[in-house]
This record gives structure tokens, C-alpha cells and sequence, in this order.
């Protein structure tokens, strides 16, 4: 399989997921509210805000050459309007560390996680946000610029649309199929941020079409104000695309999720230097809308369906969107690594025959670098290349490591 020179090797992490004490954030508050939805708080984390450089020593020598993580926005303005300069040095001395260490570092500016008083004036639903999005997006990119040659906007911007989908939610954010758990938890979280229950729309609970609308607003904003402060930063967004798999008859349904999924956000991307492609599984679509996994389908921890297959037909589908792709996620969560190294290989076989084809495939990001916060799942699904012993903070790379590292080490070797 050839792969360019100047592909990206690289693995991804998130802020929330794997620094630790991210309290100024929306997530801290919801996960410690009575009746939250979380398993498990995010506590410590993987302390990477401590261990950053160790962190990236280890993936430097394992062979990659690229690093995506992402910049705290409660971290960096963590009231309103208040911007920390020691939070703004933190990032400039990780990125001093990636290029110091050989990783070509790509920064995403959101992904999840939202300062706490941005739920005080209704959260991913206020059409104040993009205008607040980009300032932050500013002085970020003012300060740092000059060391980030790739920046993600916003991470799963296609969150809204991609949830409806698979939780069957209506325009105007009432769940109408399985719902999150109910709303048990909306009351104490919304307590706890010091705001209503109607203004708490953190942007992985926020569904509705005006959320759907502000999203994309705050991506053109902060592509605005990003490229007048740091015009050599190449800018795109990251959305979360799955192998749409109509059965007879679900054709239509199928092409019409993919339209709220994907086509649906191509305006906002024009002018875009890239689009971000993060892909972990099929979905079979039938006239009602996504079908269960086949009944004999291995699961992952994650509960999502082994289908590594699913990389390939998604980057041939969005390359319709004309700009060049990275593959900015795309991994296993499972406590058996030898079918962490088969995923890989599988979807990495896809990937070659894209890119044998034509498509503009200019990097692969594994998600991720190490075992972390799953969200609201806690601690329990294992997506990392290293394991990361809670305890004492150990680091000990799988197996996987090794292999992908090893194929990125060859390109390494013939970059240097
Ligand atoms: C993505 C998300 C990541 C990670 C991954 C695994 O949707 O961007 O933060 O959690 O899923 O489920």
C-alpha cells in the first residue's frame, strides 16, 4: 500500500477527556448534578495537562508524525469575556512540545465541552454563541497561530442531525424514540450551571433546529475571525459520517439522513481548506429509520458494531464535498487489542484504495492515543493505543501501538 509522503500519521485525543479537572466546563458541572447521565465524573483524567510532553515523547517514538488534540475553550475563558493567559502558554507549550517532537500538530477549538456561563445565556441554542465561539477563536489563534498549520473548528459539528437520527428526535428537540435517559437530569445540572432548565443546551444534548443552525454559524464566524488574525492556518470542521446501508425499499430515507448529515452543512464549508472525516461503524437503514445491529454482529465496548469496512465507502462519499480529507477519527473501543491491530488494518486497506483511486486523503488520526473518558460511558470503553493505568498514571503501549506506529514510522523515516 502506498501512501503518500507527506501523509499525516497521527492519533487524537480531546481536552475533556483526557487532561483532567476540567471544572470550568459545562460536562464538570452535569457530571457531578444528581441524576446525571454520566457513569463516572471525568475527575483526573488521564492528567495529560500534567503529562503532556510525556505523552508526546511516547507517540514521537512509537513513529507517529501527527498529533490532534484539542484547546480547552472553558480553559481559555473561563468566565465571560475573562481570558487566562497561563491557560493560553499551557497550549503554546504543548504545541512547542509537538513540534519539538517531530508531530504536526492539528488543534480542534471545540469538542464537546463549553465554558459554564455559555449555559447561562442558552448554550448552543443562543444565537449569541458564534459571535462568543469566534472571540475565543481570536484570541486563541492571535496568540498561537504562527505554530498551528491545521485547525478544526468544531468537532462532530453534525452532532444534532447524526443524534436525531440514531435516538429518533423531532425538529424541535422532543425525543420522539429512546430517549437520553429522560430528563431527570436536566433540573440539577441546570442548577448546578446557575441557569434554567430551557437555557442548558450543551452541545452534545442539543438536537433542535435552531441549535442545528447556530452550529453552523459559529463555524463560519470563527473561520472568519481565524483566518483575519492567522491566514496560514488551514481551517475545516470535523463531522461524524457512517456507511448509510439502505435496505430494499430504505433508499430514500437513507439518501435523506445522509442530506441532514452531510449535504446539509456543505454551504457552511465553502471556503474551507479541508473537511475532517471521523467514521466508526455502519448503520442498515430500513423504512423506519436505523435497524438494531444484525443479531449476530460483534459488538464493541462502545456498543457499536465491528465494521471497520465502513471507513472506505464514507470518504469516497464525502469527497463529493471537493475538499481535501483527513480522517481526523476513526477507531475501536475493545480490551482485545488484537482486533484493535485488525480494525486498523482493515480500515487502512480502505483507505490505500481511495486513495489508489484519486481521493485526497492527506492524513489519518486513530482515535486515540490513550484509554480515556468516554463521555457518558466513564472509563469503561478502552479506545487507546496506550493503557493508562488510573492509579498511578502509568502509560504501557498495546500491541496496536506498536503496528500503526510502525507504519508511520516508515513514512517517518523517508520524511526526515
Ligand atoms: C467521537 C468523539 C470522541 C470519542 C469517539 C468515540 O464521537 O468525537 O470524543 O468519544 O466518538 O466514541
Amino acid at each position: 500500500m502506498t501512501f503518500p509522503d507527506t501523509f499525516l500519521w497521527g492519533t487524537a485525543t480531546a481536552a475533556h477527556q483526557v487532561e483532567g479537572g476540567n471544572t470550568a466546563s459545562d460536562f464538570w458541572a452535569m457530571e457531578h448534578a444528581p441524576g446525571s447521565l454520566f457513569a463516572e465524573p471525568s475527575g483526573d483524567a488521564c492528567d495529560h495537562y500534567r503529562l503532556f510532553r510525556d505523552d508526546l515523547a511516547l507517540l514521537a517514538g512509537l513513529g507517529f508524525t501527527a498529533y490532534r488534540f484539542s484547546i480547552e475553550w472553558a480553559r481559555v475563558e473561563p468566565e465571560d469575556g475573562v481570558f487566562s493567559r497561563a491557560a493560553i502558554a499551557h497550549y503554546r507549550d504543548v504545541l512547542a512540545a509537538c513540534h519539538e517532537f517531530g508531530l504536526t500538530p492539528m488543534v480542534t477549538l471545540h469538542h464537546f465541552t463549553s465554558p459554564r456561563w455559555l449555559m447561562r445565556y442558552g448554550g448552543w441554542e443562543y444565537a449569541g454563541t458564534p459571535e462568543r465561539f469566534a472571540a475565543y477563536c481570536r484570541a486563541v489563534l492571535a496568540e498561537l497561530g504562527d505554530s498551528v498549520p491545521y485547525v478544526c473548528t468544531i468537532n462532530e459539528a453534525n452532532i444534532g442531525p447524526l443524534l436525531r437520527g440514531m435516538l429518533g428526535i423531532s425538529g424541535d428537540g422532543a425525543p420522539v424514540g429512546i430517549d437520553l435517559g429522560g430528563q431527570d437530569w436536566r433540573r440539577p445540572a441546570a442548577e448546578a450551571l446557575a441557569t434554567t432548565p430551557d437555557k442548558l443546551n450543551p452541545f452534545l444534548f442539543t438536537f433542535s433546529d435552531a441549535g442545528i443552525a447556530v452550529v453552523k454559524q459559529a463555524h463560519m464566524a470563527a473561520r472568519e475571525a481565524i483566518r483575519a488574525v492567522s491566514p496560514a492556518s488551514q481551517v475545516g470542521i470535523t463531522l461524524s459520517l457512517q456507511d448509510f446501508q439502505p435496505l430494499p425499499g430504505a433508499t430514500e430515507i437513507a439518501d435523506r439522513m445522509w442530506a441532514e448529515q452531510f449535504e446539509e452543512y456543505l454551504p457552511a464549508l465553502q471556503g474551507d481548506d479541508f473537511l475532517g472525516v471521523q467514521n466508526y461503524c455502519r448503520a442498515r437503514i430500513g423504512t423506519e429509520g436505523i435497524l438494531p445491529q444484525p443479531a449476530d454482529a460483534e459488538l464493541t465496548q462502545a456498543g457499536y458494531e465491528y465494521y471497520p469496512q465502513a471507513l472506505e465507502p464514507v470518504l469516497r462519499r464525502a469527497a463529493t464535498a471537493g475538499l481535501p480529507l483527513f480522517v481526523t477519527e476513526n477507531g475501536i473501543a475493545t480490551a482485545d487489542d488484537d482486533r484493535r491491530v485488525a480494525f486498523i488494518e482493515t480500515a487502512l486497506d480502505g483507505v490505500g484504495r481511495a486513495l489508489a483511486d484519486g481521493v485526497d486523503i492527506r492524513g489519518y488520526f486513530y482515535w486515540s492515543a490513550l484509554d480515556n473518558f468516554e463521555w457518558m460511558l466513564g472509563y469503561t470503553p478502552r479506545f487507546g493505543l496506550i493503557a493508562v493505568d488510573r492509579e498511578t498514571q502509568r502509560r504501557t503501549p498495546k500491541n496496536s501501538a506498536y503496528h500503526l506506529g510502525a507504519v508511520a514510522g516508515r513514512h517517518r523515516r523517508i520524511r526526515s
